[in-house]
């Protein structure tokens, strides 16, 4: 069977394809907006803290994790999570580790195939002699976003693009998938990862390098540097400012995903984890905080100043890296333009796609071992998922679909998962056990901290973390939160099941009489459900998946 064979093709292989499962899109496009939005030199103290506390910790619980499952023959949570303790109800916590991924491949492999069309924009000089404005408006048309958005099937009628690229970029990531791990994912994430870090270093160089005067530009590009970079403890005890941090830093490790425990259930029982997850997160974190802070940030503050930057970033963080730096990179003239341009959506387009990669990968793993599928109906159907689930984002992208998604399976999701495996890692499968997986065939040893920090440290700021977002108080303000009672923020997760903030909104338009914007946010209000009902849908799809795979096990006395 074909999982019997699956297995990295080498140990280099195998830290180049977990590196690239954490560095994507979020290194270079979440982190710098995170960042500027949080207060810059303020972001970066949580940030660091919440790496060592929380990162670290769970690279190696989920490394440990996925080592420990695959040895018994498990390549996805639910059995994984199943082999470590013998209460039943684990394997259905371990659905998460399957839903996740497919939620968020379904706004991802979008995302992703912007990337593609825009190093096509790049290299056929579309923002060649465009004014800022026009630049920036072929993105709103592009996602047909904005107040002039069309009826979708217009939309579609007119430009095809967005689909078009999203297909291939489907069959791109289904094609890799069906070739294997050590045939597909590693060859990839070992001609992608290079590449990527030689088109960082090399615009990170142009961006620090630029001087204020210099091709229009009004500030240095250390201006940017030093706004992210100079401790500022204003806002340090702010819970909000932390919940951005540690947000960040699940998004960019992928942990709490259920991918790394995918992938680590392929390293040999004997092969070390303890150094290679340390190789494979700090790889992340040089290219988040190290390249990913230094081509954004100093190039639009070098051309707009950071109040400009800061107010841009708080209408959502995609339009920097794709209505802006377009146009600035035009400023440098039609060569540099083109290469800027070029390396700049390609290190994006590499970055995504040995993230999404890894997003299939559970999935596969999962039919096959329980249901003796072929790596090709593996990736095939997950590409078919994929696109069912997908459709609704590109089609309704101005109408929330995509946030709604990111929040419920990029966000939430990724706390909930992490806390329970953490829970089950350090204390029902139980450190002394989890400490020995850690280390065993380990290159290096762990520093003995460690393991009081997983045992304790971590999964108290992953409660703080989750009971930090489920009951954000009004406006952020916990001290009055604290002082003159409770009011939920319509941030909060609570809120946002009832969908709280939008209800408000439509309440003001109705005393208004403003039937237009009624109209649009009834439209919303609709598409959120569907959202809704779709992750549902899937969660339920996967976990039922597991009860008959359960079923089948228990059957064919599979079970022990
Ligand atoms: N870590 C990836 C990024 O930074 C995204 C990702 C999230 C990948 C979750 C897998 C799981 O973009």
């Amino acid at each position: 069977m074909t999982q019997k064979t699956e297995s990295w093709g080498s140990r280099v292989g195998l830290i180049l394809a977990m590196a690239g499962n954490a560095v994507g899109l979020g290194n270079f496009l979440r982190f710098p907006v995170q960042a500027i939005q949080n207060g810059g030199g303020a972001f970066i103290i949580p940030y660091l803290v919440c790496f060592l506390l929380m990162g670290i910790p769970l690279l190696w619980i989920e490394w440990a994790t996925g080592r420990f499952g695959g040895s018994k023959g498990h390549h996805s949570t639910p059995f994984i999570l199943d082999s470590m303790d013998k209460r039943k109800f684990w394997k259905y916590i371990g659905v998460f580790g399957i839903f996740t991924n497919l939620a968020v491949a379904a706004y991802y492999c979008y995302l992703e195939s912007w990337t593609l069309n825009y190093v096509w924009n790049s290299i056929s000089g579309t923002f060649r002699g465009e004014s800022a404005e026009s630049v920036s408006a072929y993105f709103n048309h592009y996602v047909n976003a904005g107040d002039a958005h069309q009826h979708w099937t217009s939309w579609i009628a007119d430009n095809p693009a967005p689909i078009i690229f999203w297909i291939i970029c489907l069959l791109l990531n289904t094609w890799i998938l069906s070739k294997g791990l050590s045939g597909g994912v590693e060859k990839v994430a070992k001609i992608g990862m290079p590449l990527l870090i030689v088109f960082g270093v090399f615009l990170a160089i142009m961006a620090v390098s630029l001087r204020a005067g210099q091709h229009g530009a009004i500030n240095g590009g250390e201006v940017g540097l030093n706004f992210l970079w100079t401790p500022n403890f204003d806002t340090i005890w702010n819970p909000k400012v932390w919940l951005a941090a540690a947000g960040q830093i699940f998004f960019t490790l992928s942990v709490g995903m259920g991918s790394i425990q995918c992938y680590a259930s392929y390293v040999r029982k004997k092969d070390d984890i303890a150094l290679n997850a340390m190789s494979a997160g700090w790889m992340n974190e040089f290219v988040e905080v190290v390249l990913g802070a230094a081509i954004i940030i100093p190039i639009s503050v070098g051309y707009l100043g950071i109040d400009k930057v800061v107010e841009m970033t708080q209408s959502g963080g995609l339009g920097l890296g794709f209505r802006t730096l377009p146009y600035l990179f035009e400023q440098w003239g039609p060569t540099l333009a083109v290469i800027c341009g070029v390396f700049w959506f390609g290190l994006l387009f590499f970055a995504g796609i040995t993230s999404s990669l890894a997003m299939g990968t559970p999935w596969m793993g999962f039919m096959t071992d329980e249901f003796g599928w072929s790596r090709q109906k593996g990736a095939w159907s997950f590409g078919a998922l994929v696109l069912i689930l997908g459709l609704p984002t590109v089609l309704f992208f101005n109408q929330g679909v995509f946030d709604e998604y990111d929040y419920w399976a990029g966000t939430v999701s990724l706390v909930v998962f992490a806390l329970g495996e953490t829970i089950l890692f350090a204390w029902v499968f139980g450190m002394t056990k989890g400490w020995q997986e850690i280390n065993s065939g380990g290159d290096i040893r762990v520093p003995s901290v460690y393991k009081f920090v997983i045992k304790w440290v971590t999964p108290l700021l992953l409660l703080f973390v989750f009971l930090g977002a489920l009951i954000t108080p009004q406006g952020n303000d916990w001290v009055n939160a604290f002082n003159n009672g409770w009011v939920l923020d319509n941030s909060s997760i609570i809120k946002q099941i009832t969908n709280a903030g939008l209800k408000e909104q439509m309440h003001a338009a109705t005393t208004a009489g403003d039937t237009a914007t009624m109209d649009a946010l009834h439209d919303k209000l609709l598409y959120i459900n569907i959202a809704r009902i779709l992750l549902v849908s899937v969660f339920l799809g996967v976990a039922w998946l597991v009860y008959t795979a359960y079923r089948k096990r228990i059957k064919e006395g599979r079970f022990i």
